[in-house]
């Protein structure tokens, strides 16, 4: 059973007529790395929280680090960190009095404390914030502080929800950095993300989920193959052409050649990878269609969501109101 670090079976989870975990299974072996991608109001939150126990499923079970949630939570508090989507820290402390509160809370004695405070401010680059209070803090600084708070005590299984959400550019690759070392050192991660690019980057498996339902689950690579693998994308410099670039992909493509009059770019999955690309070269040059841009490219994770679900991750924020193009 200890090989699993994990598992949940069939979590539901209703509030009202919402269902925001419809029968949910997952595992994460020890030493895992599992993404659970999805978009807002998927439920990754509503899992992450179960998991963690501090919500109580309406159905099924889950065992983390060896103990179930429902009947052993304290045993499993111990074994676990977690950094939440809304940065828990208390806001009148500075930031290294939150991590020291926290060590002390996990019984690690004032000393103990104290130096681990000081290990996470660096590793977290807070060094200069440190004795300020946490309210002053930036969006970017909430989130590492309470990163900082989940590795007090390097934790066996770590469960990060949305850890890089808010982040610019720089910290989110800092974060980055911070989360392969932490696996590197054999910590079992499940990390949520609507980020099809953070997912790829971090996580062994991926679990996507829409709805509270599992809609695939494979590697990165297996859910790229999953949409085609390889597609052939390129640029038509004189946009009366692509009509005839379309015609030429389209005698390659395995699924629909797409188009964009816009940008002239025409693509289509297609097998053969490199080869392929020769001879669509060729046939494209012998039907006088001058190309710009041409290569070839993996399936995005953004793709297999719009081949899963039938929309792109992010136009599936509701609030933001976005319509998905035919
Ligand atoms: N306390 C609650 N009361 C009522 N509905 C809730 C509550 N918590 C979550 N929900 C609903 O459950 C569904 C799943 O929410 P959840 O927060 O788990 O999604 P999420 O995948 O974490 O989304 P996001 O990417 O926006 O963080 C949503 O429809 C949400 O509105
Ligand atoms: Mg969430």
């Amino acid at each position: 059973m200890m090989d699993v670090a994990v598992r949940a079976e069939g979590l539901v989870k209703r509030y009202g007529a919402v269902t925001a975990l419809d029968h949910l299974d997952l595992e994460v072996p020890v030493g895992g790395i599992l993404g659970l991608l999805g978009p807002n109001g998927a439920g990754k939150t509503t899992a992450v929280r179960i998991l963690t126990t501090l919500l109580v499923p309406d159905e099924g079970r889950a065992v983390v680090a060896g103990y179930d949630v429902a009947t052993h939570p304290d045993e499993v508090r111990a074994r676990i960190g977690l950094s939440g989507q809304y940065a828990a820290v208390d806001q009148d402390l500075t930031g290294r009095e939150n991590l020291v509160m926290v060590g002390r809370l996990s019984r690690l004695g004032r000393r103990g404390a104290q130096r681990r405070a000081v290990e996470l401010l660096e590793r977290f680059d807070l060094v200069d914030a440190a004795d300020r209070p946490v309210k002053g803090y930036s969006g970017g600084m909430r989130r590492r502080l309470d990163l900082a708070g989940a590795l007090v005590t390097t934790p066996p299984v770590l469960f990060l929800d949305e850890p890089t959400t808010g982040l610019d550019p720089r910290s989110r690759l800092g974060m980055w950095d911070v989360i392969r070392e932490l696996t590197a050192a054999g910590t079992t991660l499940l990390l949520t993300t609507q980020y099809l690019e953070e997912a790829d980057q971090l996580a062994r498996d991926v679990l996507v989920i829409d709805d509270g339902r599992a809609i695939a689950r494979g590697t990165p690579d297996e859910l790229k193959t999953m949409v085609g693998g390889e597609r052939v994308e390129l640029v038509v410099r004189e946009r009366a052409l692509i009509g005839r670039a379309q015609t030429v992909l389209a005698r390659f493509a395995i699924d629909d050649v797409r188009t964009d009059e816009q940008t002239g770019m025409v693509s289509a999955a297609v097998h053969g990878g490199s080869a392929t690309l020769t001879q669509v070269i060729d046939a494209l040059d012998q039907d006088g269609v001058a190309v710009g841009e041409v290569g070839l490219r993996r399936a995005t994770l953004d793709e297999v969501f719009l081949t899963l679900t039938g929309a792109p991750a992010d136009a599936r924020d509701a609030d933001a109101g976005v319509e998905v193009g035919a």
